[in-house]
């Protein structure tokens, strides 16, 4: 049985949601294995929009069970309330099951605060984070202070452990950040009540995942954010607090990485980034305002601006490399149409003149880079009715073409507009 990951190839919001909420029709499980709200994936069905920030995008179908795995950071208030609006708009089918795993770690209310003090303190080096609480989480996991979706139902294993955590977090927001102190009680009752609200969900998601498997059902893995948000991998310090490679698709839900078979990247057709770092393609003309507003590109968690650029193909082939992709969904291909001409990035130019084809390892190099570009004719008809490669213009199949060789990954869905059927499928992920 063949199972896939879809991971991003660029700095989040590549339109995963779309493409995970299109493959979880052939899946049997759909499961997230890093991040948390800070993700905002957008599902487009029958014209009605939905954004999921910790719910696997493979809800809105019956019968499938939805992971939240370990490698997730869950803040329970965010996921009683995602329940509630799907189930508020009958989007919660019947037979589908949703799973949240023990392990997972919880965001607290201190982790939310010391996110929106630390940027607010930093703002010459701010990330601009998502706020969500989700960089504290992760330390305090890393760090072996984390409290546990499971813990919530050991009270006085709970209590102890935020006891303990607050003396620490209250020092650092009354005397670091001048801000309010936290109650202990408050959050207690707060979380005591999650628990209880959350408990039919809860469960050892691995040992699932693994009975799953052996009865030969097959697992869609949701990556959220991006290759270059990737905390080892991507433009660090400007990166997200988790492991955005498909590799973490098998720590983050505990199950070998043999499991995994096939690694679906998702492309945008152009680059866009939400928060601060280094962006050498970005375009801040006309061009990138087309991108922009054309693409509606605002974050779906924050609301933010998207900064919009061209296609940059060393950040794709390093995600490519890191994390094993095997084909690609490219997304957005329509917000291109009208250019007159479009540009893919296919290697930098230091300031000493050098040229590389790699990211570099440093941050102020990379901000330095010059982008070096290949150029392609636009078109201008409208695509998105297109249902198969031969109903494209002539040079937007030139584009995507030039676009697998120089990214040395073949095309296996191109997308066309955000609706489930505005899209050209050329291969099943899960047949090999
Ligand atoms: P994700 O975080 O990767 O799931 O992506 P987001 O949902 O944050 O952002 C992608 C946005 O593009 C959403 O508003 C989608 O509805 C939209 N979208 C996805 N695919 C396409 C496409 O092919 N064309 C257009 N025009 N919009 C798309
Ligand atoms: P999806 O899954 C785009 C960015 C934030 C910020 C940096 C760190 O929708 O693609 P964090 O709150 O994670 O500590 O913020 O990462 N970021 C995203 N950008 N899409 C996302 O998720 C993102 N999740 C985090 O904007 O620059
Ligand atoms: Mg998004």
């Amino acid at each position: 049985m063949v199972n896939v990951a879809v991971v991003g190839t660029q700095w989040g919001d590549e339109g995963k949601g779309k493409i995970v909420d299109i493959y979880a029709e052939k899946a049997d499980i759909i499961a997230r294995f890093q991040g948390g709200n800070n993700a905002g994936h957008t599902l487009v069905v029958n014209g009605r929009k939905t954004i999921l920030h910790l719910i696997p995008s493979g809800i809105l179908h019956n019968n499938k069970i939805c992971v939240i795995g370990n490698g997730v950071v869950v803040d329970p208030a965010v996921l009683l309330q995602e329940i509630k609006e799907l189930q508020k708009g009958s989007l919660f089918p019947p037979n589908t099951k949703l799973l949240v795993s023990e392990r997972a770690h919880l965001i607290m209310p201190y982790h939310r605060s010391l996110d929106v003090a630390r940027e607010a303190q930093n703002s010459s080096k701010k990330i601009g984070t998502t706020g969500r609480g989700i960089g504290p989480a992760y330390e305090d996991k890393v760090a072996r202070r984390g409290i546990r979706v499971g813990d919530l139902y050991d009270e006085e294993l709970f209590r102890e452990k935020l006891h303990h955590a607050l003396e620490e977090k209250n020092f650092l927001l009354k005397g670091l950040f001048k801000e309010k102190p936290l109650n202990e009680d408050d959050i207690a009752s707060e979380y005591l009540g999650y628990a209880e609200k959350i408990k039919p969900y809860v469960a050892d998601t691995s040992l699932i995942l693994d009975t799953e498997i052996k009865k030969g059902k097959k697992i869609l893995f949701e990556g959220a954010q991006g290759s270059n948000l990737d905390v080892d991998y991507g433009t660090y310090p400007y990166v997200t607090s988790s492991n955005t490679a498909a590799g973490y698709a098998s720590c983050g839900s505990g199950i070998g990485p043999n499991a995994i078979n096939n690694v679906v990247g998702i492309c945008k057709a152009y680059t866009t980034r939400v928060g601060q770092g280094p962006f050498p393609t970005e375009l801040k003309d006309a061009i990138g305002e087309h991108m922009q507003k054309v693409g509606q590109e605002f974050g779906a968690t924050t609301g933010r601006k998207r900064r919009c650029g061209w296609l940059d193909i060393v950040l794709v082939r390093q995600a490519a490399r890191v994390s094993g992709i095997t084909a690609l969904a490219i997304t957005k291909l329509d917000v291109l149409t009208g250019l007159d001409k479009i540009k893919i990035c296919v290697g930098y130019k230091s300031d000493q003149g050098e040229f590389t084809e790699a990211v570099p390892y440093n941050m102020n190099t990379l901000s330095k880079c010059k982008p070096l570009y290949e150029e392609f004719d636009g078109w201008k008809e409208n695509i998105s009715r297109a249902k198969k490669m031969g109903d494209l213009p002539a040079n937007a199949q030139k584009y995507l073409q030039r676009l697998e060789e120089l990214s040395g990954v073949n095309i296996i869905l191109v997308s066309v507009g955000s609706g489930r059927g505005e899209t050209i499928t050329l291969k099943d992920p899960f047949r090999n």
